[in-house]
């Protein structure tokens, strides 16, 4: 006879048997920056969120220190795109030149590049499309071409979304040629065919320009073969993994975590953010206990990290509960 009542009676005990924390120091926040002057353009699907030129990019990148938050994930938006996606490894690149910025004005800022074609194809594929389909082992030398362009801009971190098969041992070997060996690998392993990228896709422009992203990105009915993939990037050297989305697959985050040694990071993705903004915005729910709710959830899934939007708000959040 358990009386498990008696450990929240008050406000202290619940306090003192309380099992997971949402860090501050655990949060990325994403951001998107665009070719072009002058520009803070909001997006629609993602109130709050903002593309924004590298001059103005300040404005965010100083909320983001005052927040407290100690790594971004980056996404560029080129003004020029075209078949094999060369504004990806162009050295003047937009995320070329907002991390050179962002380095030289914040050293201690983990940068963190994603590395896919999408945003930088005309077709919107993440890889090399020949008679419509999307190449796998073309688009590798162009992925790892990317990633060292990004190291070499100063980028903390290489994240490569693509899905191409072997393309982190494709990554992993052009750092270690090019001397960027201490450069970690943050590899989305997990990552499914999802409907939740949606407004990301207006955010970065990056839409599929005729099908869809089923032939590289995950079936979402397959938890089992998510270990499949993060046994394959742990082989061919990620340090750490992404599963995305993540409020939907909290069981493959668990599953990871309990057979993998390796620290995971949940990508709560756009999606799962514009829901939660637009239930807030009509007053259906209290924004800030839902969005520490589903956090907290993540964690005790097992994610050591967390991708998230929400970070901004999450972290003034949680300085107000230390207070
Ligand atoms: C690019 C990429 C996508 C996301 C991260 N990197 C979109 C996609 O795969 O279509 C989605 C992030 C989000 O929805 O917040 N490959
Ligand atoms: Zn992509």
């Amino acid at each position: 006879m358990d009386r498990t009542r008696r450990l929240r009676m008050n406000a202290a005990i619940r306090d003192l048997v309380r099992e997971q924390h949402v860090r501050i120091d655990e949060l990325i926040y994403p951001m998107f920056v665009i070719e072009g002057e002058n520009i803070c353009s909001p997006v629609d699907s993602m109130p709050g969120i903002c593309q924004y030129s590298t001059d103005r990019m300040w404005e965010e990148l100083e909320r983001v220190r005052e927040a407290g938050i100690r790594g971004i994930l980056i996404f560029g938006i080129p003004d020029h795109k075209d078949e094999t996606g060369s504004g990806a490894y162009d050295e003047n690149g937009i995320i070329q030149k907002a991390v050179r910025l962002i380095k030289k004005r914040y050293p201690d800022l983990l940068v963190i590049a994603d590395v896919c074609l999408c945003e930088y194809t005309s077709h919107g594929h993440c890889g090399l499309v020949k008679d419509g389909v999307i190449l796998n082992d073309e688009t590798l030398p162009l992925l790892a071409k990317t990633a060292v362009s990004y190291a070499r801009a100063g980028a903390d971190i290489i994240a490569p979304s693509d899905m191409m098969d072997l393309r982190v041992a494709a990554i992993r070997d052009a750092l270690d040629e090019n001397g960027f060996s201490q450069i970690p690998v943050m590899a989305y392993s997990a990552k499914f065919a999802s409907a939740y990228y949606g407004p990301f896709r207006d955010a970065a422009h990056s839409a599929p320009g005729f099908g869809d992203r089923k032939t590289y990105q995950m079936d979402p009915a397959n938890g089992r073969e998510a270990l499949r993939e993060v046994e394959e990037d742990i082989l061919e050297g990620a340090d750490l993994i992404i599963a995305k989305p993540a409020l939907a697959y909290m069981d493959v985050i668990k599953e990871i975590s309990q057979n993998y040694n390796i620290p995971i990071a949940a990508y709560n993705v756009s999606g799962e953010y514009s829901m939660v903004k637009a239930a807030a915005a009509n007053g259906w729910i209290d924004e800030k206990k839902i969005v520490m709710e589903n956090l907290t959830g993540l964690k005790r899934a097992g994610a050591k990290m967390i991708i998230t939007y929400h970070a901004l708000d999450a972290a003034k959040w949680i300085r107000e509960e230390e207070k």
